[in-house]
C-alpha cells in the first residue's frame, strides 16, 4: 500500500506540539558545532583533567578487562539489576552500620535519573497526592523527572546567586510549612547547580526538622567523593537517616566512577520496618519492570568488580582523590583571579554559578566561545589548565559589564 492510500486520514503525530530541546543537551550540541579551537566547554557536568580529557578511570579499565575475560553470560539478571553491586554501594553511602540495616533496601537503576524517577513512582503508589519541596535553584532535570510522575512541586529558597550564599533560614522556614508525608528533596553533596553545600551543623538542623514534621527525605547523591571526600560527602545522608524512619536515596556512580554513558545508579528505600521494606522492594521491582524491565548491566558489573577487589578499590579511591584535588585547585585559581570570584573556593563539586544574565552568558558564548548554562552555571573542571586564565579574564569582563550596567 502506498502513502497515497492513507493521505486523507488524520495523522496521529500531527497532534504533537513543537517542544524545546533540553537546554543542557542543546548546549552540548552548540558547543560541538563551534569550530573555534579556543572554545571552553563548561556546560555539562563531566570531569576533565588538566589537558581537557575525560579519561576512563584506571580501575574501571582494569575491571572492564577482567569482565571481558571472566563474564560467561549476558543472560537476564532481573529487575533488581546486579544485587552484589547494590550491596557493595550500600556501605559507601550509609557507612558500615547503616549498610547492615534490614530496613534499607536498594535496586540498581539506569543512573541517578532512573533512581529519582523510580523513587517518585514509589511515592505516587503509596501516596497519590504527594507533594515535594524542592530547593531553588535545583538541577533542571529534577522537575521533569519528579513532576511527570505526578508529584506536585513546591519551591523552597536555597541560594542567592548575587550574594553567593545559602538562604538557610528561609529554607528552614519553608520546610516548617510542609505537611506530614510531604517530601523534601535534598542534594547529598556537591549541590547542582550552585556548589553551595550545607555544613554539618546545617544538615543536623535539616534532619531534625524533617524528622519532627514527619517529612519524607529524598536525597539525590550523584557526586559522592568529588566534594569534601567519600566519607565526608555522605554526612548529610547519614545524619538524616539517623533520625528519619523513612527515606529515599537516589545514588549515582556515573560521576565518581566516570561511567557517565553507562548509566549506573541505585535507589535505596528505608521504611519503618523490615516487613514494609520487603513490600517496598517488591513494588520497586514491579515499577522497574514497567519502566525499563532491567537496568543496563555493564557499568554496574564493572563498578562491582572494582569494589570487590581490594587493590582496584584502593586505586579507584586514589583516582577519585586526584579528581577532587583538581576540582579544588581549579576553584582556588578562579577564586584568586578576582575578589568577586572568591566564593568559588568555598564551594564543592563540579559546579558554581556566575551572577550573569542570560544575555551575558550568550555574549560569553559568542565572543569568547565559552559554553556555560544560561543560568550562569559552569563546570569548574570543564576548563583545561591552559584555558583557566582566559576563562577568568572573560568572566571578569562579564562581571565588569554587570557592574557598569547595574
Ligand atoms: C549535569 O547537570 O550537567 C549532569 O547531571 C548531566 C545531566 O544529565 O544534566
Amino acid at each position: 500500500m502506498g502513502d497515497a492510500d492513507i493521505s486523507n486520514r488524520p495523522h496521529l503525530f500531527d497532534a504533537l506540539q513543537a517542544r524545546p530541546t533540553d537546554s543542557l543537551l542543546a548546549l552540548i550540541a552548540l558547543c560541538d558545532a563551534d569550530p573555534r579551537p579556543t572554545k571552553i566547554d563548561v556546560g555539562v557536568g563531566v570531569y576533565r583533567d588538566g589537558a581537557g580529557n575525560t579519561p576512563i578511570l584506571r580501575a574501571v579499565k582494569a575491571a572492564e578487562k577482567q569482565l571481558w575475560e571472566q563474564q560467561q553470560t549476558k543472560a537476564y539478571l532481573g529487575s533488581q539489576g546486579d544485587a552484589r553491586f547494590v550491596e557493595l554501594i550500600k556501605p559507601i553511602v550509609f557507612g558500615e552500620a547503616g549498610a547492615a540495616s534490614d530496613r534499607i533496601v536498594g535496586v540498581q537503576t539506569p543512573g541517578g535519573c532512573g533512581a529519582l524517577r523510580l523513587g517518585a513512582e514509589l511515592v505516587r503508589a503509596a501516596k497519590p497526592d504527594a507533594r515535594i519541596f524542592v530547593g531553588q535553584p535545583t538541577w533542571p532535570n529534577h522537575e521533569p523527572l519528579i513532576a511527570t510522575a505526578g508529584i506536585e512541586l513546591i519551591g523552597y529558597p536555597y541560594y542567592r546567586t548575587a550574594a553567593a550564599d545559602i538562604l538557610f533560614d528561609e529554607m528552614m522556614a519553608k520546610l516548617e510549612t510542609a505537611r506530614p508525608g510531604d517530601l523534601a528533596l535534598l542534594h547529598g553533596c556537591c549541590h547542582n547547580p550552585t556548589g553551595a553545600d550545607l555544613s554539618s551543623r546545617e544538615w543536623d538542623e535539616v534532619a531534625r526538622v524533617i524528622a519532627e514534621r514527619g517529612l519524607l527525605p529524598l536525597i539525590d547523591i550523584a557526586y559522592q567523593g568529588l566534594g569534601r571526600g567519600l566519607e565526608e560527602d555522605a554526612y548529610g545522608v547519614r545524619a538524616v537517616l539517623d533520625v528519619c524512619h523513612e527515606a529515599l536515596i537516589a545514588q549515582s556512580c556515573d560521576k565518581n566512577f566516570g561511567v557517565y554513558r553507562d548509566r549506573v545508579g541505585c535507589l535505596f528505600v528505608k521504611t519503618q520496618s523490615p516487613e514494609t521494606t520487603a513490600t517496598a522492594f517488591a513494588h520497586l521491582l514491579q515499577l522497574a519492570r514497567e519502566a525499563w524491565s532491567m537496568p543496563p548491566d555493564h557499568g554496574a558489573a564493572v563498578a562491582r568488580m572494582v569494589l570487590q577487589d581490594e587493590a582496584l578499590t584502593a586505586d579507584w579511591k586514589a583516582e577519585l582523590d586526584e579528581m577532587r584535588q583538581r576540582i579544588a585547585t581549579v576553584r582556588e585559581r578562579i577564586a584568586g583571579s578576582d575578589e568577586r570570584l572568591a566564593f568559588i573556593a568555598d564551594q564543592y563539586g563540579m559546579f558554581s554559578m556566575l551572577p550573569l544574565t542570560t544575555e551575558q552568558v550568550v555574549k560569553l558564548r559568542e565572543k569568547h566561545a565559552i559554553y556555560m548554562a544560561d543560568s550562569g552555571r559552569f563546570n569548574v573542571v570543564g576548563i583545561a589548565d591552559e584555558a583557566i586564565d582566559r576563562f577568568c579574564a572573560a568572566g571578569i569582563e562579564a562581571l565588569d559589564t554587570s557592574a557598569t550596567h547595574g
